[in-house]
């Protein structure tokens, strides 16, 4: 799509209509004044408000045609000399006969000059009748410097408001926020940099989370994407210790703080296994090792919300977290989102096509994490080799890592290992997931606590006894899950 750098040549093309779908009107019109420095032809800017007015010249007159809509178009079907039209807000009236056919008239240049009109407004649908003739303009995101300059702006006007008080701008903070303002609407970051500096008279690293919040808050109105405020560490993650390494590896690269040759930035994994043996645990963790935030995206809300809109309502999320970046952003359990049914109209198949198509082609540092229990759900495309940079295994956890499952339980609840017979602990709790253990020490504390004494080994050993994994409960897909996992996949651990 073209941008407003490109309005000069389309008009000088011949285009008749140029449709600027946008709030941003007094940025266009500011576009349009520089641009017939360049066209040399009449300005006017229409709208119900104020009518039709001259830009190019100042007229002490009053609005030229009456503002009413079908009055403008034959004012303008009758000018001589062609004319720049910009139309406010003007699209609602498409859908009377009488607007329709003055602008069929001079749209098709029937008994009148090639003037340009220009539809600005939010939401603009144009009727079959005239879209062969339109095209579309795009208003370009601000860079860099022009975000850098609005938050100096602000600050300028902070310290004008406060009799001069001098605003402490902090360089690294400074950096960070003009990076995380990129990609924003210009209205947007501005109304972001003014909140941050207004809060408390500073630019510095205690806007971040702020920052953080508002731009999520901003960017997803329609509630398809989740803010986990709540990510963990992978000292909280017992175990998956290849899983721990290859984040590892990779944080400095996907932070952009590395530039090295032939290395492309991580893309993202595929996290399958047991439940309840850390698939989510392990999504939080990798956010928490890069120091970024969590955006989970809910397929579930997805599909309902909007029915028949759905792929459209896909990429713009992923536009949106694209836009929060960098970010990890999260699709659990995405068997559940994507498993395909002869029933869903091939809903799911887009679904599926606009995801891949985005993961090849994503532009800025989103890092996926994708989570399934269940492999045969899964469509194959999405394991196709390349899609991910890794699938890994989320098996049972084997005694070593069973034993660190209870000593990162145990210190949680400030429990001392020492007062407890480890190995026993870890021998009963043979083929147990890291959900059950944990659920094995709570119960047992609640035991020692109607108990009225501190908890003790034969509490634990009692649970987990009276417990019946769910290994066992399932022995039979959980066993085709491991089978198939061991030459497909990459144990975490
Ligand atoms: N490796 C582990 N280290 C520490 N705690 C663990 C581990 N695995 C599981 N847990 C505990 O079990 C809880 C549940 O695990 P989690 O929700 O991550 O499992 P899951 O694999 O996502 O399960 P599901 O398939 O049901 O979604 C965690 O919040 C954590 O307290
Ligand atoms: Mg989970």
């Amino acid at each position: 799509m073209p941008d407003l750098d490109n309005l000069a040549s389309l008009i000088r093309a011949g285009h008749p209509v140029i449709i600027i779908d946008t709030a941003e009107e007094t940025r266009v019109v500011e576009s349009f004044r520089h641009v017939i420095s360049k066209v040399w032809r009449p300005l006017y800017k229409w709208s119900l408000t104020d009518g039709l007015q001259r830009l190019d010249m100042t007229l002490d007159e009053p609005p030229l045609a009456a503002a009413e809509a079908t009055a403008t178009l034959q004012f303008i079907k009758e000018q001589k000399e062609r004319a720049i039209f910009l139309m406010c807000d003007f699209h609602g009236y498409l859908r009377y006969p009488m607007t329709m056919r003055f602008l069929r008239e001079i749209v098709e240049r029937t008994n009148t000059v090639a003037h340009t009109l220009v539809l600005i407004g939010v939401g603009i649908e144009i009727p079959k009748e005239i879209e062969s003739h339109t095209v579309r303009v795009s208003l370009k995101l601000p860079d860099e410097a022009a975000i850098g300059k609005l938050v100096r702006d602000e600050a300028f006007l902070y310290s004008r408001e406060h009799g001069g008080k001098r605003v402490e701008i902090d360089a690294v903070a400074f950096k960070t926020i003009v990076c995380n303002l990129l990609g924003l609407k210009l209205p947007d970051a501005r109304r972001i940099a003014r909140h941050l500096v207004f809060r408390d008279g500073a630019v510095g690293m205690a806007d971040l989370p702020e920052l953080a919040k508002l731009k999520f808050e901003l960017l997803n109105r329609d509630g398809v994407l989740h803010f986990e405020y709540e990510t963990a560490a992978f000292a909280d993650v017992a175990g998956l210790k290849r899983l721990k390494h290859w984040v590892d590896q990779r944080r400095a690269i996907f932070l952009g703080e590395n530039k090295v040759a032939g290395l492309d930035p991580p893309k993202g994994l595929l996290l399958l296994g047991v439940q309840g043996c850390g698939k989510s645990l392990a999504a939080k963790a990798i956010a928490g090792s890069f120091g970024v935030p969590l955006v989970r995206l809910d397929f579930g809300a997805l599909y309902n919300k909007y029915h028949g809109e759905t792929e459209r309502n896909l990429r713009e999320s992923l536009a949106n977290a694209e836009a929060l970046s960098p970010c990890v952003l999260w699709c659990d359990e995405i068997e559940k989102g994507l498993a395909t049914s002869d029933s869903d109209d091939g809903v799911s198949r887009r679904v599926l096509g606009a995801l891949l198509t985005w993961m090849a082609e994503r532009k800025r540092p989103v890092f996926l994490v994708a989570t399934a229990n269940d492999v045969s759900r899964l469509p194959p495309e999405l394991l196709r080799k390349g899609r991910f940079d890794e699938i890994f295994f989320i098996d049972l956890p084997d005694s070593a890592a069973r034993d660190a499952i209870f000593r990162v339980h145990f210190d949680k609840r400030k429990l001392d290992w020492a007062e407890f017979e480890m190995d026993k602990l870890v021998e009963h709790s043979e083929g147990f997931s890291g959900a059950e253990i944990e659920q094995a020490v709570v119960s047992a504390l609640y035991a020692a606590h109607s108990d009225r004494v501190p908890l003790q080994q034969r509490h634990l050993v009692a649970e987990l006894k009276a417990t019946r994994p769910l290994s066992v409960l399932m022995a039979e897909p959980v066993k085709q899950l491991r089978d198939w996992a061991q030459s497909r996949t990459v144990s975490a651990d």
